[in-house]
């Protein structure tokens, strides 16, 4: 019997958005002993994910061999992956399939199998393979290649570990990105702490927004063991990041942030100082009936239903037979939506209850429609189902 690899997104920490490479032994340390004791390890987060910065060389592979930054991480990988293992947890590693990785760190090209023997030997349980700056002009038969090439190398381990085919949205990877063996792999650039910023920042970070306008259209590529990654969550920054631009955002912001993350089946993987998580973030982040509709074992993404300018409903079936809606609102104006169960989902439900999962509240039995206000930036969380 084997059980799949990522059949929900993964969910847990990545340490990019907030520390960039400056990271240590006692950040990962520290993350995993506070994913324990505020509880988001048991909310789901398992995955405590090391990304670009661990390895000591900067340079071309070429010239340097792969090896930990001992200055960063002075007892090694494979502590942190048996102290992450002990705590119930799971351990992440970077590379890519570059020569140099995007900080400009050594990567595996060429090495794919020593390296894949040598993380699994650490005991490392998902790997993010980056190679957004490497190979941004390649074509899409190059890049399946050194994608393939390292998922052979990993299941050539034995040792099931995720795998993140990371490229930054371009060359349509969604489209070839299961078949190069990925669990998940990114829809766009780096996202930015914020919920909408107009243009892009810098030429080249997206906000909220931003991504979840370019997951539309993107559905039929998620599914069970093959996820579109929205990248990672910027709950928490309030623009403070080492590493990440970005002004920050409400809380109204964040929790739409996060809801549409689960709705859209992303990974969840947490990008802040666990140190300067509010009260209102953690309990954003581990609100689980929110947190259920991204782990549903359905798997699939919300499509966008209705676009009415800025008024948008997401939706999708899960596997119990009831449904979850998002009723968007992008506007800076408080509005009415209103949901209508044939008219924008099709079912052909009589009457239907709904719970509104935000608020934690049965709103009752409504006939073909309910309408509710939405505030400025927020997304209304609900989950419907026949009221037959
Ligand atoms: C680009 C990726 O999109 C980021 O998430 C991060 O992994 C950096 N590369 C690391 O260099």
């Amino acid at each position: 019997l084997t059980t799949q690899l990522a059949a929900t997104p993964p969910m847990g920490w990545s340490s990019w958005n907030y520390y960039g490479d400056r990271i240590n032994e006692k950040v990962i340390i520290d993350t995993i002993d506070k994913m324990v004791s505020t509880g988001l390890r048991d909310a789901g987060y398992i995955y405590v994910n090391i990304d670009d910065g661990w390895q000591k060389y900067k340079g071309s592979r070429v010239d340097n061999p792969l090896a930990i930054d001992e200055n960063k991480f002075p007892k090694g990988i494979k502590y942190l992956a048996d102290y992450a293992h002990k705590k119930g947890m799971k351990l992440g590693i970077y590379s890519g399939p570059g020569n140099m990785t995007c900080a400009g760190y050594t990567g595996s090209e060429g090495h794919e199998k020593e390296d894949a023997a040598l993380f699994a030997s650490w005991g490392v349980d998902h790997l993010k393979y980056d190679s957004c700056c490497s190979h941004q002009q390649a074509s899409q038969a190059v890049l399946k290649t050194a994608f393939g090439n390292m998922s052979e190398a990993l299941k050539a381990t034995g040792r099931p570990v995720v795998y993140h085919a990371c490229h930054c949205g371009w060359q349509n990877i969604w489209q070839w990105g299961a078949k190069v063996g990925a669990n998940q792999w990114r829809i766009g650039q780096d996202i930015s702490d914020d919920f909408n910023y107009p243009g892009h920042r810098e030429d080249y970070y997206f906000d909220v927004l931003d991504m979840i306008d370019r997951g539309v259209g993107l559905e039929q590529y998620s599914g069970k063991g093959h996820w579109n990654d929205y990248d990672m969550l910027i709950i928490g920054l309030h623009g403070h990041s080492k590493e990440l631009v970005g002004t920050g955002a409400s809380d109204t912001e964040y929790r739409t942030h996060f809801s549409m993350w689960s709705i859209l089946s992303s990974p969840l993987l947490i990008g802040a100082n666990l140190d300067n998580l509010t009260a209102e973030d953690l309990a954003t982040l581990t609100n689980k009936e929110i947190i259920a509709l991204n782990q549903d074992p359905l798997g699939l993404q919300a499509k966008r239903v209705v676009s009415n300018g800025d008024l948008q409903i997401f939706a999708k079936p899960l596997a119990d037979g009831s449904w979850a809606v998002a009723l968007l609102n992008r506007s800076s104006q408080t509005a009415i939506m209103s949901l209508n169960i044939q008219q924008d989902l099709d079912l052909p439900w009589k009457k239907m209850l709904v719970r509104d999962i935000g608020a934690k509240r049965d709103m009752g039995a409504f006939e073909q429609r309910y309408s509710t206000e939405v505030q400025s930036h927020e997304a209304k969380m609900l989950v419907i189902r026949s009221g037959w």
